[in-house]
């Protein structure tokens, strides 16, 4: 199986180069050798290297930046993959790609299901949602794994942020009344090459069917409640941890550019149910991520 990894720089991509390695020839290219923001050269790089698999891990992530970018952002994240799309299905190869929460509002008070009503709130995720429909509209055979709140031991994210913030202030305020489940890139890539691998034999028996998965971690919580979560695990690993107080704030004291969903619950039955994964609790893979940062002695 040959398999295309775009994005492979990014918090995703690199853990899926590596996770990808058992399924096959891994070709992971980040943006100087797949640049979703030239759609017809990503073409042409496709027909060249005739994949069997495509994992998109590649986008424009910068959430805040988005609102003033629009453009750049509706051809890296809407048209992008549907060229991706276009040129997984002549090669009859499998797309997998992500999206996000932020597709939904937020307003809902459970657990959002795949079928629920989208209606994003900021560029990026209106984006995103245009890409979505960009390759279910294309047809083929394609994945979409919606997931959140996303962390690796590399790359900017909140817990490594939080992790800085907690060894230089006495003293932080974070946004206690939106919640979600805090993804590592690992998981997300583990789950990504067992789908992989169910779908070829799907495939193989004429039993594929594609369509969108919420892949998350278990359980929620707030972006106040994974504050004190890193902290608190940095704090017994030894790190120098200066701040003695962790106050939560409503999301109105934190403006931001791009507004965000209050609730960006997403439930994962649906994954479970096709693809027989176990998906960890959220707190898990913070563990992880604070023994990996620990021992490598990462400062952050
Ligand atoms: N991060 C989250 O919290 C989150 C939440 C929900 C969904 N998602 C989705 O999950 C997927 C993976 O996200 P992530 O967390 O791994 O993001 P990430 O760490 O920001 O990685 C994104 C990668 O895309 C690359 N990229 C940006 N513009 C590009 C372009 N024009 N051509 C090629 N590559 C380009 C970036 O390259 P450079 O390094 O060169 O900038 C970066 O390596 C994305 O689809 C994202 O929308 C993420």
């Amino acid at each position: 199986m040959k398999i295309l990894i775009t994005g492979a720089n990014g918090q995703v991509g690199w853990e899926l180069a590596r996770a990808a390695q058992p399924l096959g020839e891994v070709i992971a290219l980040d943006r100087s050798g797949a640049d979703l923001a030239d759609p017809e050269g990503l073409r042409r790089l496709v027909r060249r290297l005739r994949p069997d698999v495509i994992l998109n891990a590649a986008a424009y992530t910068a959430v805040d930046k988005a609102e003033d970018d629009e453009a750049a952002a509706l051809r890296i994240n809407g048209e992008a993959p549907g060229v991706l799309a276009q040129e997984a299905l002549a090669l009859d190869a499998l797309l997998v790609h992500y999206s996000t929460d932020y597709v939904f509002d937020g307003t809902a008070q459970r657990p959002y299901v795949e079928s629920d009503p989208t209606a994003p709130v900021s560029v990026y995720g209106r984006s995103k949602l245009i890409g979505e429909q960009a390759i279910a509209a294309t047809g083929g055979r394609w994945l979409v794994f919606r997931t959140s709140w996303v962390y690796a031991p590399r790359g900017g994210n909140f817990p490594r942020t939080m992790l800085r913030l907690a060894c230089e202030r006495e003293a932080l305020k974070v946004v206690a009344d939106q919640f979600g489940a805090p993804t590592g890139a690992r998981l997300i890539a583990d789950v990504t090459t067992q789908a992989v691998a169910r779908a070829a034999d799907e495939s193989a028996q004429g039993r594929f069917e594609s369509g969108i998965y919420h892949l998350t971690a278990s359980g929620s919580t707030s972006w106040h409640g994974l504050a004190c979560a890193v902290i608190e695990g940095a704090r017994k690993r030894g790190w120098p941890i200066k701040a003695d107080t962790i106050d939560g704030i409503p999301a109105e004291q934190y403006p931001t550019r791009a507004r965000r969903p209050f609730n960006s619950r997403m439930s994962t039955a649906a994954l479970v149910a096709r693809f027989g994964v176990s998906l960890p609790p959220w707190e898990q893979g913070i563990e992880l991520l604070l023994d990996d940062l620990t021992e490598r002695r990462v400062v952050v």
